[in-house]
């Protein structure tokens, strides 16, 4: 089992589940909910507005998480989460953004889910700090895996490099070997990420 760190587009991956850091109406925004939104098609937007409102404006609450369809992404899924806004880490934000990342595991383990990728949730627009939640990534994702054996391939998608060093350290302080990164002047198509393996 490995947790692997990769850089590039996220809506390009085949993996049976792309995660989109998406907003509590699940109707779309910008970042990679509008690049996961456009891949998909306009079905996607279809298929959120058929899910129920938990309270006016409000489909999917901040730290939960609801799968679709994932119709013209090469992914199986999407499992829709959303990040909590930064404000200054004493409003649950280190909670809300770990429930993120568990319960898109928890949701990918009943689906039967073998691979999974996520984006930098709540690290655009949202504001949450780099190297804190690359942290939480880490620490959730690698807890998950020593106790349970599916999905057996989590992704962690960079789209800019300074992500992906955060992903790398992040993983290295929590103690998964990780191979060096590939050198910067390949494309982010190329860069295989490093992969930390068990
Ligand atoms: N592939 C992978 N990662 C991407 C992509 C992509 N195509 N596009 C953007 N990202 C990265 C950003 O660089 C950032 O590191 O995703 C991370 C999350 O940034 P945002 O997309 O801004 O998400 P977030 O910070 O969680 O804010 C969510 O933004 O787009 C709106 O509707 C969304 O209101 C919600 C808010």
């Amino acid at each position: 089992m490995k947790i692997e760190v990769w850089q590039g587009d996220i809506t390009t991956l085949a993996v049976d589940a792309i995660v989109n850091a998406a907003n509590e109406t699940l109707l779309g925004g910008g970042g990679v909910d509008g690049a996961i939104h456009r891949a998909a098609g306009p079905e996607l937007r279809d298929a959120c507005e058929r899910l129920a409102l938990v309270r006016p404006g409000v489909r999917c609450p901040t730290g939960e998480v609801l799968a679709t369809e994932a119709f013209a992404l090469p992914a199986r899924h999407v499992f829709h989460t959303v990040g909590p806004v930064w404000h200054d880490g004493h409003r649950d934000e280190p909670a809300l953004l770990a429930n993120c990342y568990w319960k898109s595991l928890q949701l990918a383990e009943k689906l039967e889910v073998r691979s999974i990728a996520f984006p930098a949730i709540s690290c655009g627009v949202y504001g949450y700090p780099l190297y804190q939640a690359a942290q939480i990534a880490a620490t959730e994702t690698i807890a998950w895996q020593r106790g349970h054996r599916e999905p057996r391939r989590i992704i962690l998608v960079a789209y800019n490099s300074a992500t992906f060093k955060a992903y790398q350290q992040a993983l290295l302080a929590a103690g998964q070997p990780v191979e060096e990164a590939c050198p910067a002047e390949r494309s982010a198509q190329d860069m295989r990420i490093a992969t930390a393996l068990e």
